[in-house]
């Protein structure tokens, strides 16, 4: 059988899409093995869910370091020690250097919550229901050198309704990754392998 491509998920905060990838290759019949979670912030709540998984942690904090490419050195060190050869984004918020993206592309995700090429950055459901669109979702595309401008993988899409408020919306377009990604990453490494 051919092995699982080794992956890195990288989280900054709760870590909710990263137990969705726990979740789906525990489920099985999934060509994505996760060898390390790594966090730029120790508090990350994910970091214990990770451990809960029975999968290493790693902190790299990004306040130990001068620079970003000194962060991201380490960063790389990390998964060089784990033989890492995918890297997955899952809220991960250290915007990354050409340095890091060079040595990483092709093999390096992330998954945005807004129908990309619309509402790239920070506070899309806000954005969202202020332009008045009928349809949100998320997006899992491939990091390049922009800011959520990467080639683009797999969508998902959620109604706007009625009465819908910020955090309405978010928990719908949350809900929609956490099946998107699991989706999106089978695929990628199902090539890979
Ligand atoms: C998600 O909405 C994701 O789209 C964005 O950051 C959030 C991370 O949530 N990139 P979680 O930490 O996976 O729960």
């Amino acid at each position: 059988m051919t092995q699982p491509i080794k992956t890195a998920i990288f989280i900054s905060g709760r870590g909710s899409n990263m137990v969705s990838l726990l979740e789906a290759e525990r489920a099985g019949n999934f060509p994505a093995h996760c060898v390390v979670v790594v966090a730029n912030t120790p508090d990350a709540a994910g970091l214990q869910k990770a451990a809960e998984f029975g999968v290493a942690t790693a902190v790299v904090n990004h306040k130990d370091y001068p620079t970003r490419e000194a962060f991201e050195h380490a960063l790389h060190s990390e998964l060089q020690s784990h033989n890492v050869e995918f890297v997955v984004l899952a809220g991960f918020m250290r915007v990354l250097t050409p340095w890091f993206i060079s040595r990483w592309r092709g093999k390096l995700i992330n998954i945005h919550p807004a129908l990309l090429p619309a509402f790239p950055g920070l506070n899309t459901h806000a954005r969202a229901l202020e332009a008045g669109v009928s349809e949100h979702g998320a997006t899992v595309h491939f990091v390049d050198e922009g800011v959520d401008t990467g080639a683009i993988i797999l969508q998902g899409r959620v109604p706007v309704l009625k009465g819908d408020t910020e955090a309405i919306l978010a928990a719908r377009v949350l809900a929609a990754e956490h099946t998107l990604y699991p989706e999106a990453l089978k695929l990628i490494c199902a090539q890979l392998q």
